[in-house]
């Protein structure tokens, strides 16, 4: 699986937006360790909040068909240039995802490509609950 047919599954994943109060589409698209490419595009509430966005929508698909390892990540929107993923997101790629490198590309083609580490540095983890539980059950 290229990076450019990963790209391509997120322009597509794109047009399935339910954008109806932002008008502002995303698609996502993830490829797992087992080679196969989960796809989403954000979903909005009239309870705006409720919002799902295209990254996380594709990552938790990947995660609720057993996929165990995420290698790559694409994300594609009509921004001016490469979109970067919102903080909760970046979060949930921090978490299920953290040796992934994250294409972005926006309608034009302008790319940028990074590590997930690259868009949360010092971030919370689940290593951070880890050696808290360890150092806990150490105290009992
Ligand atoms: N959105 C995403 O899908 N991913 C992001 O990383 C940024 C924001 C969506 C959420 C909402 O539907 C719309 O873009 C505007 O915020």
């Amino acid at each position: 699986m290229s990076e450019r047919a990963l790209v391509e599954a997120a322009t597509k994943a794109r047009l399935c937006a339910r954008a109806l109060y932002s008008n502002f589409q995303v698609g996502a698209a993830v490829l797992g360790k087992s080679g196969r490419v989960y796809t989403g595009s954000n979903v909005e509430s009239s309870s705006y909040g409720l919002t799902l966005c295209a990254e996380r929508l594709a990552l938790c698909v990947a995660l609720h068909e057993g996929e165990e390892e995420i290698l790559e990540i694409a994300v594609v929107a009509d921004t001016d240039g490469a979109p970067g993923p919102c903080g909760a997101c970046r979060q949930m790629m921090y978490d299920f995802a953290p040796q992934a490198r994250v294409t972005m590309e926006n309608l034009r083609g302008d790319q940028r490509v990074v590590q997930v580490g690259e868009l949360l540095p010092w971030g919370f983890g689940p290593g951070d609950l880890a050696a808290f539980n360890t150092r806990r059950s150490g105290d009992e």
